[in-house]
């Protein structure tokens, strides 16, 4: 039996990051279907078949053919245990993603190599950033004609700011595309595509050396000769590779492949494997010291929840990242935001093919947790003797508004037991106009597409059908000063501007342009207000 140490020494867990459409979810099969945890290709995200998605769960996504939620996939290879975070690829669902990133120890960016470095790689590349974790860049679709590698080089440079070291280099392109030069091993892997874009068995890849004349035959002469000036130009300029800055997170290694044609995968895997980091210890908020993950005590942090994804049972799991110690089925722990002692009766896994019980697991590894209602996003669990704190995931200010009104009074009790439920998931804020009814809450989302997916869920989820108003605020303000202080009902405000009051009863106002937050202020001497309140 492995050690808890080996256990947790073994493990990588990482998210995917890229633009829509980049390649995240072709690589993501691909590399489920290389380590033989899926046996056929199309059953990550079939968005032009009819089979059952593995990360998708709502029929939203499959009608959009975009990722919603995020989800977890855990696979074994060659004495890894990998956990691929699996993140929403579309702008408006980017705090997710954001969330997600805290509970990854490493990011894997992938970019198309015909478009470069696009505006939502830019975005969650910068989110990554924050934490300094390892990011490690595939650059896809070289089956198609792609840019001059020099050239998307130098754009990760200098658009994300990040030095690169080009693991592998690619010979042509789209039709002329022959394979890769692998600078370790001095050797090229030949690509042998025959058109077949939906290959979805292993490339077999032939290996040759540089300068040797059978690699004439095999990628022709020009290219060769291309090749070798390449490697000599890339060998001369770039910096020698430095394990230390690729862990903290200031040089991306760059790899160059075709996730549709499964090349290049095999070797990315492996080197990704070897050089990205095990768990990394989280920070204690109590005392500001690392925690270890290899430490006895059992902790961890609920970085998502997710209601109802299995619509037969009316459960809401809440994602754990364990950041120390081990997790076993049925052991006490505590919560430690209400202070409740619980049992963590049942975990989940999202496994590759299935949702599957977990009766142990360890540092670095993520467990869905059975929610009797008590979690919120950025709570610990702790077990043991000492207490720890993880920080708060702070939240993003909405941007968009509506007011949901329910259509048929009838179901009161449902409308309001979805919004609040859906809102402590965190996708949604939901809040009360001051002196308003029950029959409508005003939302507030990241983005706009939210709404759509709050509206179909309280559809199919409970059953309420509601009208929805756009609303034209766009700054959302709390007011920092206590009731004593303040009477919000007595405030001189411009006229579009809305009091609303949070879950938590905090009082805030919406304005619709940053002119009337500085009115506001201007007009109510010692009027305290901040960008930022409570997540649900
Ligand atoms: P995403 O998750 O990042 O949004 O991207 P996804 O993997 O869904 O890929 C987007 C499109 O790009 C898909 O085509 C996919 O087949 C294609 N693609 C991914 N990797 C490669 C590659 O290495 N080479 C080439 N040529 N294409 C690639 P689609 O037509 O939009 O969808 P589908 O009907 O093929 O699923």
């Amino acid at each position: 039996m492995p050690s808890v140490q080996d256990q947790i020494r073994s493990r990588r867990t990482f998210a995917i990051i890229s633009h829509p459409d980049a390649g995240k979810t072709t690589l993501t099969e691909k590399l489920l279907l290389y380590t033989g945890s899926i046996q056929t290709a199309g059953s990550v995200k079939g968005k032009a078949s009819s089979r059952h998605a593995v990360s998708d769960w709502m029929d939203i996504e499959k009608e959009r053919g975009i990722s919603v939620t995020s989800s977890v996939l855990q696979f074994t290879y060659d004495g890894y245990c990998v956990n691929i975070l699996d993140t929403p690829g579309h702008q408006d669902f980017s705090e997710d993603t954001y969330r997600t990133l805290m509970a990854a120890d490493a990011a894997v960016m992938v970019i198309d190599g015909a478009k470069g470095v696009e505006a939502q790689t830019k975005k969650l590349f910068k989110v990554c950033t924050l934490r300094h974790i390892p990011i490690f860049t595939f650059v896809n679709k070289l089956d198609h004609d792609a840019r001059d590698p020099f050239d998307l080089v130098e754009e990760i440079e200098t658009v994300l700011g990040i030095d690169t070291y080009p693991m592998n280099w690619p010979i042509g392109s789209g039709r002329n595309f022959k394979g890769v030069f692998d600078r370790a091993s001095r050797r090229v892997l030949a690509f042998e595509g025959d058109g077949r874009a939906n290959a979805t068995k292993r490339v077999a890849e032939v290996e040759a050396e540089l300068g040797d004349p059978a690699l004439d035959e095999l990628i022709g002469a020009e290219n060769h000769q291309a090749l070798a000036d390449d490697i000599e130009l890339l060998d001369g300029a770039s910096e020698e590779f430095d394990l230390e800055a690729v862990q903290t997170g200031r040089l991306t290694p760059v790899f160059f492949g075709s996730a549709l044609t499964n090349f290049g995968v095999e070797p990315f895997l492996k080197d990704f494997l070897r050089l990205a980091p095990s768990p990394l210890p989280y920070t204690d908020s109590l005392t500001g010291e690392k925690v270890d993950p290899a430490s006895e005590d059992f902790s961890g942090f609920v970085f998502k929840i997710q209601a109802n994804m299995d619509k037969n049972h009316r459960d809401r799991i809440a994602f754990l990242r364990i950041c120390s110690g081990r997790f076993e089925r049925g052991m006490d722990a505590r919560h430690v935001q209400s202070g409740r002692k619980l049992k963590l009766a049942t975990g989940t896994a999202m496994m590759a093919d299935d949702r599957a019980t977990v009766d142990e697991a360890f540092a670095g590894d993520v467990v869905g947790l059975f929610d009797p209602g008590i979690f919120s996003i950025g709570d610990t669990v702790c077990a043991g003797r000492r207490e720890v704190r993880y920080p708060s995931i702070p939240t993003f200010a909405p941007e968009h508004f509506a007011r949901v009104t329910q259509v048929d009074t009838l179901k009161r009790k449902q409308f309001v037991k979805g919004v609040e439920e859906l809102a402590q998931e965190g996708a949604i804020q939901i809040f009360r106009e001051v002196g308003g009814g029950m029959e409508s809450v005003i939302v507030g989302v990241v983005g706009v597409l939210q709404l759509d997916v709050l509206e179909r869920r309280l559809k199919s989820e409970y059953h309420v059908t509601v009208r929805r108003q756009p609303l034209p605020y766009t700054e959302i303000r709390w007011i920092q000063n206590g009731p004593d202080e303040v009477d919000v009902a007595q405030l001189n405000l411009s006229r579009d501007t809305c009091k609303v009051e949070d879950m938590r009863g905090g009082k805030l106002l919406l304005f619709t342009n940053e002119w009337n937050v500085n009115w506001a202020l201007e007009r109510n001497p010692g009027l305290r207000l901040s960008e930022f309140g409570n997540i649900a």
